[in-house]
């Protein structure tokens, strides 16, 4: 019979009979997966493990606070931050292209946490590099174990030889709504173990033209009052995601206070999904749509339009990046 608690116990004896008292790498990235891979490896091995956050400066709002406070004081990991947002932003300066961009923030990304790894390594060898590989990523991938390669997550391949490790893959017998369970059993912050799946490339591929602060400031506030409402509504857990996208080079006329106003629309695209295969655009009540797009406009100076993406995928994509 599974329980939350089996699971847990079952999971730190395999982890202790794998690592012994060699020391453990992992990266977090904000999402459940990390966290609950970091969580068990912290109640299996204590401080042999050493958690790397590499912020880019992409996340919404609250979310790298979610990890470097919320999560730690939950778990009492040893936290390495990685703050890259400046990097990040130069690198991405005018750049448009999607998978330009997507391109550039892997690389950089790869940079970040090479470097880490590397402070870390040589501070102390580290034996093991941890992933949040579940059970349906297993099988899709042939089941195969692979060098450690960072997950598929960010589009980029494997480190380079002098960093090579052996992987410990806590969650690799798990589906998503145990890993949830488990991480609700280990006490993680509740916003983390119902995050909506989020991309790798983060609020860079929801500006469409290039991205600069004041723009990821813009779209920052815009999806933090959606998510605020949705969540407020009681419908969060039934959307499977709910990207707000900022047209950045594009303006339209409209009338704000007094005059009239020359600003930006942002697309609200919640979708229903099993898989992000396949995906149909989320029936939201209009009450709850005009309460968030009342707030965006009058919260966020910038924006003058909301609009609603009602395409299902096929033929739209989830992301409009
Ligand atoms: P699309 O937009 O192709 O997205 O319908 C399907 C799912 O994948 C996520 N997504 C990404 N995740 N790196 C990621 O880690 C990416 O570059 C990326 N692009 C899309 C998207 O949020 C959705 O869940």
């Amino acid at each position: 019979d599974w329980t939350p608690a089996n699971i847990v116990e079952d999971a730190v004896t395999g982890i202790r009979e794998l690592v012994g008292d060699k020391r453990v790498l992992c990266g977090l990235s904000g999402g459940i997966d990390s966290a609950v891979a970091a969580a068990l490896l912290h109640k299996a091995i204590g401080d042999q493990l050493v958690c790397v956050f590499v912020d880019h400066g992409l996340l919404r709002e609250g979310e790298a606070e979610q990890v470097e406070q919320d999560f730690v004081a939950a778990t009492d990991v040893r936290l390495v931050v990685k703050n890259v947002a400046d990097v990040f932003l130069r690198e991405l300066d005018g750049v448009t292209d999607p998978e330009t961009k997507r391109k550039i923030i892997g690389r950089e990304f790869i940079r970040a946490f090479e470097e880490a790894t590397r402070e870390l390594n040589a501070d102390e060898p580290i034996e093991f590099l941890a992933q949040g590989t579940l059970y349906p990523d297993v099988v899709e991938s042939g089941g195969g174990e692979g060098a450690a390669n960072i997950k598929s997550h960010h589009n980029v391949g494997g480190l380079p030889d002098d960093l090579q490790f052996k992987l410990v893959e806590p969650l690799r017998t798990l589906f998503k709504d145990e890993v949830r369970a488990v991480g609700t059993e280990l006490g993680l912050p509740e916003a983390m173990v119902w995050r909506q799946p989020f991309p790798g490339p983060g609020l860079a591929i929801r500006i469409i033209g290039a991205v600069t602060e004041q723009r990821l400031a813009i779209l920052r506030r815009a999806d933090a009052i959606a998510r605020e409402e949705l969540e407020v509504a009681g419908l969060y857990r039934d959307i499977w995601q709910f990207p707000v996208v900022l047209l950045a080079d594009v303006r339209s006329v409209g009338v704000q206070g007094d005059g009239r106003t020359y600003g930006h629309p942002v697309v609200l695209r919640p979708v229903t999904s099993e898989d992000a295969m396949t995906a149909d655009w989320g029936r939201l009540p209009y009450d709850l749509l005009e309460r968030i797009s009342t707030r965006i406009t009058n919260e966020v100076r910038e924006v003058n339009r909301v609009v609603l993406d009602v395409t299902s995928k096929p033929p739209g994509t989830i992301e409009w990046e």
